[in-house]
């Protein structure tokens, strides 16, 4: 398979690190040199199925595909209001598609989780064109009392268009299932039967230990992909990594011992959308100009489960 279009979209309201500073124990100095991260884009009056519905459009537009076309949607989605139906069949009403849709809860990894999948139905000819939409809004699973978490994160989504081809070599997905390093607990419905106490939990993280995973797990998932196509760590000309925090990117981009600018990055002004932010990072580089056909990009990215994947496509 190959990706034939991109697409993304973000709410309006941008906090930045100034505005949490005046209700929160926190400075920009530590935000920003602690994770880069300037500001973000947080959900306020739209609803996350309206993100995924244009950042979906715009993708089936720049691929020049029409609704019908569409074989497959993947979403990528860790939360949203509708316990039911799954976040893709809401944007699939959105956008008038009539193929199956299958929501994946995979954290940030997401967005390379779908690859993997859909990897499998156009290696078994059950489809032709894929969509895959990625939408997070990890601001509503943070509490904002919670210095710790809620300067993380900002909203968006991001989507792409995936079509019969050669693009995407090689896909790796991989487990080290732990799950209290990164976790929230939403109750249920109460029922006459229940008796176990269930409270509400924001979302807990245990920054140091997800950091030490990201990187190690990251570069583990880029080098076995990469050697899988049988490449080098400098015969990529872009990486693109989840953007968790600038000091994870740095820390892969040192021990790969690749320059710099092989490295595009736009946390500054997003902060970490879960799964959507390896889509957006793409098409915004993409809608930039950076890549050009035949560049090797590889994608990385790690988060709660604790989840891991990597993927090395040729544009
Ligand atoms: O999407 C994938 C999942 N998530 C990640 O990949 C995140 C991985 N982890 C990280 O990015 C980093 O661990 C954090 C950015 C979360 C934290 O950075 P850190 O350098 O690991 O800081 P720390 O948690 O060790 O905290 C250092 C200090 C603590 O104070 P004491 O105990 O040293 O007095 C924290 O209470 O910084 C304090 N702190 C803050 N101070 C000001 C924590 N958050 C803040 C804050 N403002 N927002």
């Amino acid at each position: 398979m190959k990706i034939i279009g991109t697409g993304s979209a973000l709410p309006k309201k941008v906090v930045t690190n100034g505005d949490l500073e005046s209700f929160l124990d926190t400075t920009d100095d530590w935000i920003v040199s602690r994770t880069g991260i300037h500001s973000r884009h947080v959900i306020s009056d739209e609803r996350l199925e309206d993100l995924g519905r244009d950042a979906a459009l715009k993708a089936l537009a720049d691929a020049g595909q029409k609704p019908e076309d569409i074989d497959l949607l993947l979403c990528s989605n860790v939360v949203n209001e509708y316990m039911t139906p799954g976040l893709g069949c809401i944007i699939a009403a959105a956008i008038g598609l009539h193929c199956p849709c299958i929501d994946i809860n995979c954290a940030c990894p997401g967005f390379i989780y779908a690859l993997d999948i859909a990897d499998s139905y156009f290696k078994v000819g059950k489809v032709k064109n894929v969509l895959v939409v990625c939408a997070e809004e990890p601001s509503r699973m943070t509490s904002w009392q919670d210095r710790a978490t809620c300067v993380l994160f900002g909203d968006g989504a991001g989507a792409v268009v995936l079509s019969e081809g050669e693009g995407v070599r090689s896909v790796r997905i991989g487990a080290r299932p732990d799950p209290d390093k990164i976790w929230q607990f939403r109750p249920l419905e109460p029922t006459p039967f229940v008796t176990k106490t269930e409270t509400g939990v924001p979302l807990q993280m245990q920054g140091r230990e997800v950091f030490r995973f990201a990187v190690t797990a990251s570069v583990e998932d880029i080098k076995a992909v990469l050697a899988e196509a049988g490449l080098g760590v400098q015969d990529v000309d872009y990486y693109m990594i989840h953007q968790a925090n600038l000091r994870i990117v740095e820390g892969i981009r040192t021990r790969l011992g690749v320059p710099e600018d092989k490295f595009p990055t736009n946390i500054a002004d997003h902060g970490n959308s879960s799964s959507a932010s390896c889509p957006i990072l793409l098409d915004e580089c993409k809608r930039k100009g950076l890549f050009k056909p035949g560049d090797k990009l590889v994608f990385s990215a790690f988060g709660a489960g604790l989840l891991t994947a990597a993927a090395l496509v040729e544009w």
